[in-house]
């Protein structure tokens, strides 16, 4: 059986070699799936970057009214149109989400504990139908590595994958953070691999200003990272800018975006180093020069 001194030892991380891509398609460890899986990775990713912009407003689930969204009927409709993906809760989309914009959603499917209480106490909430039926592109599933409930969030996340392979609908694996949980690298790597083995398409996982190039290298397919609680714009277009420059294959961010003095403009300059390769001091400049126009 394998134990944890393989993750003291391992060192073998071939950063100078890009991942080897299966039959062809564009996306890291993708290029095994049918059309239809394909398809709506595709809607997802970039081709041309190979990156998303995804816009997370699921903070409501599990935090009720966060600063930022608390009119999401306001706050949202002058963002979706410039984010690649929408990632929400299900009530969210369906009383706020004009259905003409046609964004690809990502739906979350896991909840069941507030901020209240044990967060990893997590349930499978949306069934597959729902899913179909509101013509989502994505599913997110939530897992606790190293909590309380961290099997049972495992389930969940199978769960929702055996549910996504029947129907051609790839699964977010999304690892939690909590107090108690690591934010280094070491676990940050543990996760993503994790949740990437137990057939998650894609992961969501933070940002590490150490080692964040060996967390996206070991983890066979592509990872997004969640922008975090607010910090100066800087700061997060710089965290922007390191985790592409680190092998990320994008973002999918919240309260950066929708709590910054310009939502609009930040979102925005966050495309511009996702897609456009912008650094984060010229799409800093970006930010400022849109928000001294509005
Ligand atoms: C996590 O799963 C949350 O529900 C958010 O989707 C995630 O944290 C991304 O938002 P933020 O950039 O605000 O951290």
């Amino acid at each position: 059986m394998p134990d944890d001194s393989g993750n003291v030892d391992s060192k073998n991380y071939s950063l100078d070699t890009p991942p080897v891509k299966l039959g062809g398609y564009f996306l890291k460890g993708s290029g095994g799936y049918d059309w239809g899986m394909k398809d709506r990775l595709s809607r997802i990713f970039n081709e041309k970057s190979g990156n998303t912009v995804m816009l997370a407003f699921d903070h409501g689930y599990i935090m009720g009214p966060t600063s930022g969204l608390e009119r999401m009927d306001l706050a949202i409709p002058p963002l979706a149109e410039l984010a690649d993906v929408l990632m929400c809760t299900r009530g969210a989309l369906r009383s706020c989400i004009p259905p003409t914009y046609n964004k690809p959603v990502c739906m979350r499917t896991t909840a069941g504990a507030s901020i209240l209480r044990e967060l990893s106490d997590e349930e499978v909430g949306v069934a597959i139908d729902d899913v179909i039926r509101l013509n989502s592109s994505a599913m997110a599933a939530q897992v606790h590595i190293g909590s309380e409930f961290e099997t049972k969030s495992v389930e969940n996340l199978n769960k929702i994958v055996n549910a996504g392979m029947k129907y051609g609908i790839p699964t977010l694996g999304v690892t939690a953070v909590g107090k108690q949980l690591g934010r280094d690298a070491r676990y940050l790597s543990l996760a993503s691999r994790m949740l990437a083995e137990f057939g998650a398409q894609f992961v969501k996982t933070y940002y590490c200003a150490e080692g964040f190039e060996k967390v996206t290298a070991t983890c066979p397919v592509p990872i997004v990272i969640a922008g975090g609680k607010k910090l100066p714009e800087i700061e997060a277009l710089e965290m922007c800018y390191n985790a592409i420059d680190q092998g990320a294959s994008g973002v999918d961010m919240g309260r950066n975006i929708f709590q910054a003095d310009n939502p609009v403009a930040m979102l925005k300059a966050v495309r511009s180093i996702v897609h456009e390769g912008n650094n984060a001091k010229d799409a800093l400049d970006m930010y400022n020069t849109l928000k001294n126009e509005a």
